[in-house]
């Protein structure tokens, strides 16, 4: 990297972005709540279309229990900002009802079709760039974040808690607080060599070899008592524990959902 880019500001903020768990637990501003949405809201978006809605967990009780439904994680309720992205396109065909685009499409002899899958990929990509645009925000003010994955578990419940109509799917939810104490006290956390994660022109699959190399600098610890190596740590740990699990039930009832003919 030259000289000019290492003294570029917003690219030091994201080389020394971190996972920040630990809030200090003044509340935000409505200024700095404001900051970190407009950051969201002047992300990309497929056609400028938004296909995505936050909502601000303002309520004690549902910070609660979003504790309990995304696998027992205490800081979602001392989080000072709890925002839920949906990727959303019921805004979408609820407009489309009231614009009667079915009866013209039978007018004109085309099919009017539901959302599918891919319509629910391309509004997650909405929801998840604009969530990262939210991060980069709150950083560039000293607010610290935390993306809790484990929003797409128990799908039946988030759907009934925040009254979620059948075209929106909680994506991802974002924690964010001033770091309690010096968040340069947190170690970065390691990434892979750049070989073993960019490829040009095509896909390379890794070999054994490949992989130890990749590893090497890897500072997880095996914990599983079952596991022998990293691979069988980060399955049994991670992909394979009881929350990717509960993960793949969840989405696989969302989608259910999101596809059903009524
Ligand atoms: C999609 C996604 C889901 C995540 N889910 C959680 C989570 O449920 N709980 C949590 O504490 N951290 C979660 N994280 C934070 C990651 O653990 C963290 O980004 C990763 O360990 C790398 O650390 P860093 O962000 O400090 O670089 C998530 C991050 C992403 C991008």
């Amino acid at each position: 990297m030259n000289e000019k880019n290492q003294k570029n500001q917003i690219l030091e903020l994201i080389k020394n972005r971190r996972t920040i768990r630990a809030y200090d637990p003044k509340p935000l501003s409505q200024d700095e709540i404001d900051t970190i949405i407009h950051g969201a809201m002047r992300a990309p978006t497929a056609g400028n279309l938004m296909m995505y809605s936050i909502i601000l967990v303002a309520d004690k009780n549902l910070k609660e229990k979003l504790v309990k439904t995304c696998d027992n994680q205490p800081h979602i309720a001392k989080a000072p900002l709890v925002l839920l992205f949906l990727a959303d396109m019921q805004r979408w065909w609820d407009y489309f009802e009231v614009s009667k685009v079915k009866e013209k499409c039978n007018e004109i002899g085309k099919e009017f079709q539901t959302p599918q899958e891919s319509d629910l990929l391309l509004a997650c990509c909405d929801a998840l760039i604009a969530a990262q645009n939210s991060v980069i925000a709150a950083e560039a003010l000293g607010i610290g974040s935390c993306y809790i994955g484990d929003i797409m578990e128990n799908y039946e419940d988030h759907r009934e808690m925040f009254h979620l109509p059948k075209w929106v799917f909680p994506i991802t939810l974002l924690c964010y607080g001033y770091p309690k104490g010096d968040k340069n006290k947190i170690p970065l956390t390691t990434r892979f060599p750049q070989k073993f994660i960019q490829f040009t022109n095509k896909y390379s699959r890794l070999s054994e070899k490949d992989f130890n190399e990749m590893l090497k600098d890897e500072k997880r610890k095996i914990v599983v008592k079952e596991a022998e190596n990293m691979g069988q740590q980060l399955y049994l740990g991670k992909l394979g524990a009881d929350y990717s699990v509960e993960m793949r039930r969840s989405v696989k009832a969302a989608l259910k959902e999101w596809l059903k003919k009524d």
